[in-house]
């Protein structure tokens, strides 16, 4: 190993259905591995960048499109205003974004935003921290749309890993806690925790059960990078259980850079 690689961040990915507690788990993590020294970053998928945090209001974000219909009238009112052709031409471009919150989306396109967000994210914010040493903490990553879209969504596992591989030839978290717990468990946590609901929450169950056996199956085919936490647990053991494997990877890494 050269000394820049000696110094690259480790790239750590927390995935799992809905209502798994990852939020709260990684927020732990990254406090801890902060008290130990280490230079860490948070981040969250579909998320990151301006742009995927739209990819993210467009395919994830109830609440935004509940109040598109609001802004769209609003954008009307504003048309009577408009002062030239360029302001309308904006006007119009702006309700194409709102027009499209709630639209039906082709589900092959909607693997395709995904990793339009995910390569913008991997660019211009996870890679620059890897290279710096940091360490990343990611929210979710390229298995999440293995589970959802290929498996769930029915796009197919083979279209969502050779789209991976066009995009992010070789990227790969160095470890992936898969937080597992029985989807009626984690949507009503979900429920219960943020009241509102996301469009993958609204998805019937049998959408769930794909997603978590999907999740499973890429833990059994990859057991060294995926590592399952059983998170029915309470939040303190799944604590206890996300720290003992990270810091086994922790030194295991450190002795063989
Ligand atoms: P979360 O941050 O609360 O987990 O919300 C993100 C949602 O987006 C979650 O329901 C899973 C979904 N999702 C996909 O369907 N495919 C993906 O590739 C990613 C990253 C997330």
């Amino acid at each position: 190993m050269t000394a820049s690689e000696a110094r690259r961040g480790r790239f750590i990915t927390f995935e799992g259905g809905e209502g798994a507690g990852k939020t709260t788990q990684i927020r732990r993590l990254a406090e801890r591995l902060s008290q130990d020294g280490v230079d860490v970053l948070v981040t969250r998928e579909p998320g990151g960048t301006p742009m995927a945090n739209a990819v993210r209001a467009l395919l994830v974000s109830k609440a935004a499109m509940k109040s598109a219909p609001m802004f769209l009238e609003m954008f009307d009112s504003l048309g009577g205003l408009a002062a030239g052709e360029t302001d309308a031409a904006a006007l119009d471009a702006f309700k194409s974004i709102f027009l499209a919150l709630g639209a039906p989306i082709d589900p092959q396109a909607e693997a395709l935003l995904h990793f339009a967000a995910r390569r913008d994210h991997w660019g211009q914010a996870i890679e620059p921290m890897l290279a710096k040493g940091r360490w990343v903490l990611c929210d979710r990553f390229a298995d999440s749309t293995v589970a959802y879209q290929g498996a769930a969504g029915g796009v197919g596992d083979d279209f969502v890993r050779e789209l991976g591989e066009l995009v992010l030839p070789g990227v790969a978290p160095d470890l992936t806690l898969l937080l597992d717990v029985a989807p009626e468990i984690g949507l009503e946590r979900a429920r219960v925790s943020r009241g509102e609901t996301s469009r993958y929450e609204d998805k019937d169950a049998g959408y769930h059960q794909a997603v978590r056996r999907a999740f499973l199956d890429i833990a059994a085919a990859e057991p060294e990078r995926v590592r399952i936490i059983d998170a029915a647990q309470s939040e303190a053991e799944v604590t206890d259980a996300v720290w003992s494997t990270v810091a086994e990877f922790a030194q295991l890494t450190a002795a063989q850079s």
